[in-house]
C-alpha cells in the first residue's frame, strides 16, 4: 500500500503574484498562449489582467471565450478546434473551475487526439501524453482545479456530469492571486468558498485519508471558517485567507477523493445547471448527518477546525452535531439556500441513480442504498 501526492511543479500566492507570469512564460520559452477564460470574465475585465500583461510584454496570444459554468463537451471540443487553429504551445487558465477544467481536457486532448470525442476521459483516464503545458489563475475561491488532477464536463446529451481523473492534467503551474478574485459578487464567494468547505470535509472523511491529507484539510476548515465571512464582505484578509484556504484543501482532496455529497452535487448540477458551489452547500449539512456513524472522531476535530469550544469534554453524539451545527451556521452566514426547489418528485430515482454512478461516490466512508439517496435530495425540497 503507497500513497500518492501529485500537486503543481510550481505555485505562487499572495496579492500581486499574478506579476510572475511573464517569467513563466519566458522560463517555458512559450512561443503562442492559448488563453483560456469565459465571456463574463472577459466582460468585467478580469481576463485583461492578464492579457494587457501579455500584451505589454509582447507575447502573443489568442483568448478562447466560450465557455459556460458547468462546462460542456461542445465547450471542450470547440477549444480542442481554437487551440489549433492558432497554433499555441501552452495554456493560461484564467477563470474559476469551468475555465480551468475546460482548459485541461484541451490540453489533454490536443497530446492525446484518441480521446477527442471527450467522454472517453471519464474516470481514470488512460492517457499517455501530458497535457500542454498550462499556468492556472483561479478567479474562484473554491474548486481548487489549479491544483487538482480532476476536471468535470456535462455531457448535456445523457444530462449528466462526468468527473474526469488524470495526473497528467495538473497544471505545472498555478498562480493564486487574491486579487484576481476581488471582484466576485457575494453570492458567488459565499458559494465557492462552500465548495471549499466541502472538499475539505468530504477530503477528510474520505476512506483514502491519511496524515499528510488530514493535515491540509484540517488547516482548510480552520481557515474557511475564519475567513469566509469576512470575503463575503470583501475585506482584503478575507479574500487573502479563502484563496490561500480554497489551494490547501485542493492540495488535500485531489489525491484522495471526495464522497456523496459532491456525488449528489453533480447531480444537480446536472439536471437543473446549479451552480456547483452552492449544491455542494446545501447538501453538505444533510451529507454530514447521513455519514456521521462512519467518522469515528473525526467530527470532534471538524468541530475544533471550526472553532467550537469545548470540543474535548463533548460527548460523541455532542460532537457530532456541533460539527453539523457549524457547518449549517456558516452556510446561513453566508447566504447559501436551503431548499432546491427544482427537484421533483418524479425526478427523484433519476438522481440517486446518477448520483450512485458518479466517480465520487466510491469515496464516502459508507455505502448509500437508492433509497436513501432519495431520501438525502427530498430533504432539499
Ligand atoms: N477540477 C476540480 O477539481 C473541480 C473541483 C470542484 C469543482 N469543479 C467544477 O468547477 C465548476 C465550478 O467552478 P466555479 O465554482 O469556480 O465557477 P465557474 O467557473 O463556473 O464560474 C461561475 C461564474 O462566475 C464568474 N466569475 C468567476 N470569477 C469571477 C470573478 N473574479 N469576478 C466576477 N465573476 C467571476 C464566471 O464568469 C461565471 O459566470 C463546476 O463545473 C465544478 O464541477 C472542478
Ligand atoms: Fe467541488
Amino acid at each position: 500500500m503507497s500513497n500518492r501526492i501529485v500537486l503543481n511543479t510550481i505555485s505562487y500566492h499572495g496579492s500581486g503574484s499574478i506579476n510572475e507570469i511573464i517569467g513563466e512564460v519566458e522560463r517555458g520559452g512559450y512561443k503562442h498562449i492559448f488563453v483560456c477564460t469565459d465571456p463574463d470574465l472577459v466582460k468585467f475585465g478580469v481576463t485583461s489582467k492578464i492579457t494587457d500583461l501579455l500584451s505589454k510584454n509582447n507575447i502573443p496570444f489568442t483568448v478562447y471565450d466560450k465557455i459556460k459554468p458547468n462546462p460542456t463537451i461542445q465547450n471542450v471540443q470547440d477549444g480542442v478546434a481554437a487551440f489549433k487553429a492558432c497554433n499555441a504551445d501552452a495554456i493560461v487558465a484564467v477563470g474559476g473551475g469551468s475555465s480551468m477544467d475546460t482548459a485541461k481536457a484541451v490540453g489533454i486532448i490536443i497530446n492525446n487526439p484518441e480521446f477527442e470525442d471527450v467522454r472517453s476521459l471519464e474516470g481514470l483516464s488512460p492517457t499517455k501524453n501530458h497535457a500542454v503545458p498550462t499556468i492556472a489563475v483561479p478567479t474562484t475561491a473554491g474548486t481548487a482545479a489549479e491544483v487538482t488532477i480532476n476536471y468535470v464536463i456535462t455531457d448535456v446529451e445523457k444530462q449528466r456530469k462526468f468527473v474526469c481523473v488524470d495526473p497528467n492534467d495538473i497544471p505545472a503551474v498555478a498562480i493564486i492571486d487574491p486579487d484576481m478574485m476581488a471582484s466576485m459578487p457575494k453570492g458567488l464567494t459565499a458559494a465557492t468558498g462552500m465548495d471549499a468547505l466541502t472538499h475539505a470535509i468530504e477530503g477528510y472523511i474520505t476512506k483514502a485519508a491519511w496524515e499528510l491529507t488530514d493535515m491540509f484539510h484540517l488547516e482548510a476548515i480552520k481557515l474557511i471558517s475564519q475567513n469566509l465571512r469576512d470575503a463575503v464582505a470583501n475585506k482584503p484578509e478575507g479574500r487573502k485567507g479563502m484563496a490561500l484556504a480554497q489551494y490547501i484543501a485542493g492540495m488535500g482532496f485531489s489525491n484522495v477523493g471526495l464522497g456523496i455529497d459532491h456525488a449528489m452535487a453533480h447531480t444537480l448540477s446536472a439536471h437543473y445547471d446549479t451552480p456547483h458551489g452552492v449544491a455542494c452547500a446545501m447538501l453538505l449539512p444533510i451529507s454530514m448527518e447521513f455519514n456521521k456513524k462512519h467518522t469515528g472522531e473525526r467530527y470532534r476535530e471538524i468541530a475544533r477546525a471550526m472553532g467550537v469550544a469545548n470540543v474535548d469534554s463533548m460527548s460523541q453524539a455532542e460532537y457530532r452535531d456541533a460539527a453539523i451545527a457549524a457547518v449549517k451556521k456558516l452556510s446561513e452566514d453566508v447566504g447559501i439556500p436551503a431548499k432546491n426547489e427544482k427537484i421533483t418528485e418524479a425526478d427523484l430515482k433519476i438522481l440517486a441513480k446518477d448520483a450512485l454512478a458518479d466517480a465520487c461516490y466510491p469515496g464516502n466512508p459508507c455505502e448509500a442504498t437508492e433509497q436513501q439517496v432519495i431520501d438525502m435530495f427530498r430533504q432539499l425540497m
